[in-house]
């Protein structure tokens, strides 16, 4: 197996080991599992990829998660990105709800980070890729966590964000999450800093869908995530993939924010994500929230 590293500090291609071989082969899950917690994001190009396939590789990594409510694959391993109508194959108009949850997805985040247990990785093959823009960017929320000044490591070493998936899609349109996903997606509460047991590293842990600090104002708050994001995402430290038909992408939601690029929307773009559940052995067991004092 080869990895080289693509991206400021993360982000590599892997190369001589693909999909299959990690779901059949211990050597080849335990590699690509090193490569994964040093790069946080790993690329395989020209994958001959299948659903059962890709499910079968992401289940190495831990168990999976099952789509959510009201979302296309809903009660299925597979979460469907794509602006073509299922029933049709037309293309869906602008402002049609799987539009403006590419848009909600253009916002920077960490996948799942609004459920418990949140979500240790996420695999997303392209299965068909616009001819222009669609890119997906990264950023290390590990490099980002030793780029901060100490001083405010230590601040946030302890503290607790809440995260509310309702939250991000109402930036994009007001009702974009329905009264459903509300109910089944109450807001959930992590530490801000998670780290890896697997090498010692922290990382800033926060998304689109974080909106309160425990013991700071909202509107303190809002304004320190909004710092903490744009500094994590400063130009310079992310990597931007474009996406050739057989890519696919893992990537750990504990250690780096991703967000999608816009692309025309006479253009189809059809991608599959399954996601892996984080246990206690990805350093779940230090996330939970410390009880707030009296
Ligand atoms: C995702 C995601 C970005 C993209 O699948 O979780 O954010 O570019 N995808 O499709
Ligand atoms: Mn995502």
């Amino acid at each position: 197996m080869d990895v080289r590293q693509l991206g400021p500090g993360f982000f590599a291609e892997v190369r001589g080991v693909g999909l299959a071989d990690v779901a059949q082969n211990d050597a080849a899950y335990a590699a690509v599992r090193a490569a994964f917690e040093e790069y946080s994001v790993l690329l395989f190009r020209d994958q001959a990829v299948t659903d059962e396939l890709q499910a079968a590789y992401s289940r190495r990594f831990g168990p999976l998660e099952v789509a959510k409510a009201a979302s296309l694959g809903e009660g299925t391993p597979y979460s469907i990105l794509t602006n073509l109508d299922r029933a049709t194959g037309e293309l869906v108009p602008a402002g049609h709800k799987e539009d403006l949850r590419a848009r909600a997805n253009q916002l920077w985040h960490t996948d799942s980070c609004f459920k418990s247990p949140p979500a240790l990785a996420s695999v997303l093959s392209a299965r068909i890729t616009p001819s222009i823009g669609g890119e997906t960017e990264f950023a290390s929320t590990r490099r980002a966590w030793e780029r901060l000044p100490s001083s405010l490591r230590s601040r946030l070493e302890h503290a607790c964000a809440w995260h509310d998936y309702a939250h991000s899609r109402a930036k994009v349109a007001p009702h974009l999450a329905s009264e459903r996903e509300k109910s089944t997606l109450p807001a959930v509460s992590w530490r801000l800093r998670w780290r890896n047991p697997a090498n010692g590293y922290s990382a800033l842990y926060l998304a689109s869908h974080t909106y309160a600090i425990d013991g700071m104002t909202k509107d303190a708050a809002a304004g320190l995530l909004a710092d903490l994001i744009a500094f994590a995402t400063a130009p310079g430290h992310t990597y931007q993939h474009r996406w050739r038909d057989g890519d696919v992408i893992m990537w750990d939601n504990r250690a780096v924010l991703h967000r999608g690029r816009p692309w025309p929307n006479d253009q189809a773009r059809h991608m599959v994500r399954t996601t892996v559940t984080a246990t206690d052995a990805d350093g779940l067991a230090e996330m939970w929230p410390v009880a707030a004092a009296a």
